[in-house]
């Protein structure tokens, strides 16, 4: 006997669309790039900005609004790891409420590295189901990375974004005279992701980065060939990220530097940026890689010695095969069952394995530290 006795599918498609704009000078109140496809006549717009971004830039913004008589409402957000937390959300949640704006023609505007940018991503995702948003990064993180795909989120109880969603924003502009205000600190912190992608897909920007990577840092990306250092990023991380939004496929090579980093990052939060993390990961990983035999050592210095020219972490003293071995077991959940960790097969050319074994860790911490 048969308990089905009628059944409804429901099929709906919707297609993801947005742009990445390239723009300087965004808050000369003629530059209308924050306003397009708006009604801005006595418009509202709800604006979160990063704190030290506010503290430079808040006459400049006031003043873009007011010039294109806008009603605003200008939020500061102190950005941090620790502040990417559940009671900010809700309290955005009843900022919003105290200073009402329409549910779809008056985006939020998220102007902040990658911390603002993921929060204002999941309140506008939730926020009477869905408001749009518009990105604006001011951090080396969130111009190549936190801003260009569609993932929002915030940390809860240890764990690095665990609760989180995936939004479009409605678009993202780019301004790199925002990097000019970033302390060095936080220029390396967005070159670990730059790495990332240098080791793990592209060869050409991995060479780029041994013969250009320190003026660039040292220029803050101003230069041309520290803007075509970024062009590429971008373009690399939108090549993965396009066909794989809702990242239904797991294999995931972007995921490089993200196997061992959530950990790292949570079990040492007021030290470490994200950044950091990641580029410890990548480090550990390439020497991971060689345990594994997947590359030769000669592989494995070229990545170390570009570490160390670039001034970038390679170590950090929480790191045991414990946690290490912990931090896999918690990505293979996250992973759907498998660890499907991303390895380099050479430099540019990667492999996803399955089979990573903790005495490999082991050898690996060893070897790790034989690098100090
Ligand atoms: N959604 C994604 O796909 C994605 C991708 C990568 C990283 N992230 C997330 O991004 C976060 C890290 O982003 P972040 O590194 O930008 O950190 P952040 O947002 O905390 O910014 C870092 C620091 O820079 C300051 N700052 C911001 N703009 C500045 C400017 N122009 N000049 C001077 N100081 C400025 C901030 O006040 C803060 O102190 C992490 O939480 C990470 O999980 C998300």
């Amino acid at each position: 006997m048969s308990y089905l006795k009628k059944s409804w599918n429901v099929v709906h498609n919707k297609t993801v669309e947005y742009a990445i704009y390239n723009s300087e000078d965004i808050f000369n109140p003629e530059n209308d790039i924050m306003l397009i496809d708006s009604d801005i006549d006595g418009s509202n717009r709800f604006v979160v900005v990063d704190q030290f971004v506010y503290d430079i830039y808040n006459k400049q913004i006031e003043n873009y609004f007011e010039s294109n008589n806008i009603n605003y409402k200008i939020v500061p957000f102190e950005s941090s790891e620790k502040n990417k937390n559940i009671e900010n959300y809700i309290k955005l949640f009843k900022q919003l409420d105290e200073f009402p704006i329409n549910r779809r023609n008056e985006p939020i505007i998220a102007i902040g590295g990658g911390v603002v940018t993921d929060v204002i991503g999941f309140v506008s995702s939730c926020y009477r189901r869905g408001i749009p948003h518009i990105k604006i990064p001011t951090t080396l993180m969130g111009y190549i990375d936190a801003s260009i795909g569609i993932k929002t989120g915030i940390n809860f109880d240890s764990y690095k974004n665990r609760m989180g969603s995936f939004e479009p924003p409605k678009y993202v502009i780019l301004d790199k005279y925002f990097l000019l205000t970033l302390p060095k600190r936080h220029i390396l912190n967005g070159v670990g992701e730059i790495l990332k992608i240098a080791v793990i897909k592209n060869h050409h920007l991995f060479e780029l980065l041994e013969m250009y990577g320190t003026e660039c840092i040292e220029s803050k990306f101003q230069d041309e060939i520290g803007m075509n250092i970024l062009n590429i990023s971008i373009e690399d991380m939108i090549e993965e990220l396009q066909p794989n939004l809702y990242e239904n496929n797991l294999e995931r090579c972007v995921d490089f530097g993200h196997t061992f980093s959530p950990a790292l990052e949570m079990k040492d939060i007021r030290n470490l940026l994200h950044g950091e993390a990641v580029c410890i990961d990548i480090v550990f990983s390439t020497i991971l890689s060689r345990v594994h035999s997947l590359i030769t050592k000669s592989e494995e210095e070229k990545v170390i010695d570009l570490v160390k020219k670039l001034e970038l972490p390679y170590y950090s003293s929480v790191i045991t095969p414990e946690l290490f071995w912990e931090s896999i077991i918690e990505r293979t959940h996250h992973r759907d069952g498998m660890q499907r960790i991303p390895l380099p097969t050479d430099i540019g050319e990667y492999c996803f394995v399955n089979d990573i074994k903790y005495n490999e860790l082991v050898e690996a911490c060893k070897i790790l530290n034989s690098y100090k």
